[in-house]
């Protein structure tokens, strides 16, 4: 599995942090699938490729409830209803979301939300400021059906449990919507609603470690899918790198790189993200 080097983000991810993250989540829905039909899959990092290559070998067919929950996952960018989580659920989540050379960190106390929350917004101010940050979101949000449709990527509106647009109408009152302010107390209401926040740190700040990183962020996501809780990534803390410093010491984890934030809690079903065909995506020698 390789990174497409067309679909970098450049503003928010220059190192490509969040591209291995994202392959990571890709392999663990793979070895969750490869599973379930009979294959144990063994991912490891070819740095050679700077890809994942991903080793196969007949196994007993096991079907698990995360590999049940891919097709129902999606990220639900919407306010929850503010329950906590029973405590035994929450030992199932912290076993999905620690990995090999990667440790989830729970936090589900009000305190400790509101200390994550500064950081939120120090880390979404900083962006908002961030003309190149705020036109490249733009370019990837899609308004309406149409551009949804033609696209199959990005960041539907409806998504995100905002109303759909024509495209130019969309792209022309952006800016008189889409204000720091606004999403200040959009993301302060959103993590107060949630229920805690998970998040997931590595040993070492190297592409495999990412990669790991993504696949225990997806198993999180998936067990939680699995446990009707609802997630949503709040990675602003860890985006911006004066704000990811100040993050690291608070979360006391020395001079580690947190890799991704997470939210979750219990809240409503929002229309789900499309996929591009899988044609698009497989490379043929
Ligand atoms: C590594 C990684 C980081 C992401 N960071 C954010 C984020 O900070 N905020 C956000 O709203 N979505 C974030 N996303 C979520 C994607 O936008 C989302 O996965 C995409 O819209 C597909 O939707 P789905 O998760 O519902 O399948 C991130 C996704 C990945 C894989």
């Amino acid at each position: 599995m390789l990174p497409d080097p067309g679909r970098g983000l450049r503003a928010v991810d220059p190192d490509d942090h969040h591209v291995f993250a994202s392959l990571g989540c890709a392999i663990e829905n793979m070895v969750q699938a490869a599973r379930a039909f009979g294959l144990r899959a063994a991912p490891s990092y070819a740095p050679d490729a700077r890809g994942i290559q991903v080793e196969l070998e007949a196994a007993p067919p096991e079907r698990t409830d995360l590999f049940d929950a891919i097709p129902h996952r999606q990220s639900t960018r919407a306010l929850y209803d503010g329950r906590s989580v029973p405590p035994e659920h929450l030992r199932l989540l912290e076993a999905a979301g620690n990995g090999d050379g990667v440790r989830m960190l729970l936090f589900t106390e009000r305190q400790q939300r509101e200390d994550i929350l500064s950081y939120l917004v120090a880390g979404n101010s900083a962006q908002m400021d961030d003309a190149a940050f705020v036109e490249e979101l733009k370019s990837w949000i899609r308004f309406g059906y149409g551009d949804a449709l033609s696209t199959r990527d990005g960041l539907f509106s409806k998504s995100s449990g905002n109303p759909a647009l024509p495209g130019w109408i969309g792209r022309l009152i952006f800016s008189q919507v889409f204000t720091k302010d606004g999403e200040n107390s959009k993301y302060e209401n959103q993590l107060r609603s949630s229920a805690g926040v998970a998040v997931f740190v590595s040993d070492k700040d190297e592409p495999a470690y990412w990669a790991e990183a993504g696949r225990c962020c997806q198993r999180f996501a998936l067990q939680a899918t699995a446990l009707q809780l609802r997630h949503a990534f709040i990675n602003q803390p860890v985006e911006v790198p004066a704000v990811r410093g100040q993050f690291a010491s608070y979360l006391g984890i020395g001079g580690r790189r947190p890799d991704l934030v997470m939210r979750f809690g219990y809240g409503p079903e929002l229309p789900k993200s499309l996929r591009r065909p899988v044609e698009d995506v497989i490379l043929r020698a």
